[in-house]
């Protein structure tokens, strides 16, 4: 391994990870941030969540202009996001496309710098999510990326890319003893450890992904991120890749947030579930609450399109059409975020809507007032153990599981 081959994931992902370890401005920049949590001196509590986030949210500027770029506003990614993680926990993310489930990915790891809110790893806050905050982050945090095939420097050897984090973490094994540290690592993840000197386009999708899971393994963190790991996968290989980081969570006791579009793979490998919706969290429960007993409109939607490969159960299921796109959000809509879309809140304005409302108002005023002036806090409400995001939740078993 040479030190001047550095950004052995090619993507633009890894791009921000390098950058922020070297360019001064990000130190500046994160100096700037109001992104401050508490307690520096105090120590680990290995009995607390391994992480922790609080109101966390990452806020991208607007900027236009050509010579003099002006901030016309914020794209809210991640807007105000609460989670916790266990040790030896999978908690799964799930939400459409947009929702900001890889922002808060790369917040979550250190790659991108939150614009506020506060991170936790074990009870001890990460004080100014500056660069040595970032760094001690990025220790106990590390991503698995969703495409095998982009996201692994061609030029690089997997021996280079595997050890690469060393080169920004030398402590964590000596320089001498860093080849056999990559070899344990291709062997723990199931690949020949004699292959250290070959290329990434020398093995196939699922053996790519399986560098990318040693690559992450390579600073000993205690928590995965993995952001839709198997979506670019043939499904014969997805199994696989899913036994593979259910075997290292019982070898290594790590924790993991799995973020997928598909749900079945989420209720297969989760032990909780958040749903985010347009850079929030609307739910978040145990698999069994979320899957047989979800209380928020939007769960209830996206539960409703899984796939169900059983004709007869099929029939049984509420069907529940999910109109429209996530609104944009740069401009998220009043009140809840979801009530441009929800069926619920129709339902619910209609019970009491007068014939005049019902011909005059267009679809999408067609709501409570308190839909469209109050935000809905995420607490656990009436019906329901678990947290969830809507003035009128109520279960619905869209699944008949
Ligand atoms: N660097 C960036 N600058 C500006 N906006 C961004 C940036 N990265 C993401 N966004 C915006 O933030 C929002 C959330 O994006 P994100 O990629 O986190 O969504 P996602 O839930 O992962 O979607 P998908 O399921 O398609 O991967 C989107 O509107 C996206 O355009
Ligand atoms: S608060 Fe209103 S708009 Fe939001 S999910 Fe609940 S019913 Fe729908
Ligand atoms: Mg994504």
């Amino acid at each position: 391994m040479t030190e001047k081959n550095v950004g052995s994931q090619a993507g633009p992902d890894a791009k921000s990870a390098d950058v922020s370890e070297e360019d001064p401005k990000q130190d500046d920049l994160a100096a700037g941030t109001e992104a401050v949590a508490d307690s520096d001196g105090a120590e680990t509590d290995d009995n607390a969540p391994v992480l922790e986030v609080e109101n966390l949210e990452k806020h991208f500027p607007i900027r236009l202009g050509v010579v003099w770029k002006k901030t016309v506003g914020h794209v809210k990614a991640v807007d105000g996001v609460n989670l916790s993680l266990k040790k030896g926990e999978t908690l799964g993310v799930v939400g459409e496309s947009g929702c900001g489930k890889s922002t808060l990915a790369k917040t979550l790891v250190g790659l991108e710098q939150p614009t506020g809110g506060q991170i936790r790893v074990k009870g001890k806050g990460i004080t100014k999510l500056n660069r040595s905050g970032m760094k001690r982050l990025r220790r106990t945090a590390q991503m698995v990326f969703q495409d095998p095939y982009t996201s692994l420097n061609p030029r690089m050897t997997v021996g280079d890319i595997i050890g690469e984090p060393y080169l920004i973490h030398p402590d964590v094994v000596p320089r001498q003893r860093r080849r056999q540290a990559v070899q344990d690592l291709l062997d723990v993840v199931g690949l020949n450890p004699d292959h250290i000197n070959r290329y990434p386009h020398q093995f196939s999708g699922g053996q790519r992904q399986r560098i990318g899971i040693a690559r992450a393994l390579a600073l000993r963190p205690e928590i995965l991120v993995c952001d839709e790991p198997v979506s670019a996968l043939d499904v014969s290989i997805q199994g696989q890749v899913i036994n593979l980081l259910e075997e290292l969570q019982d070898e290594f006791g790590l924790s993991y947030i799995f973020i997928a579009h598909d749900l079945s793979v989420v209720r297969h490998i989760a032990d909780r579930v958040a749903v985010m919706y347009l850079g929030k969290v609307v739910e978040v429960g145990t698999e069994d609450e979320i899957y047989e007993k979800p209380m928020h409109p939007y769960t209830q939607a996206l539960l409703s399109a899984v796939p169900v490969p059983d004709p007869t159960k099929r029939e049984e299921r509420d069907e529940i059409v999910l109109e429209g796109d996530v609104p944009s959000p740069a401009n998220p809509p009043s009140g809840c975020r979801f009530r441009t879309r929800c069926f619920k809140a129709r339902q619910v304005w209609a019970e009491t809507a007068s014939d005049a409302d019902r011909k005059n108002l267009p679809l999408v005023d067609q709501v409570p007032d308190v839909c469209r002036e109050e935000e809905p806090e995420l607490q656990v409400r009436d019906g329901a153990q678990h947290p969830n995001a809507c003035h009128f939740a109520a279960p619905r078993n869209v699944l008949h599981v």
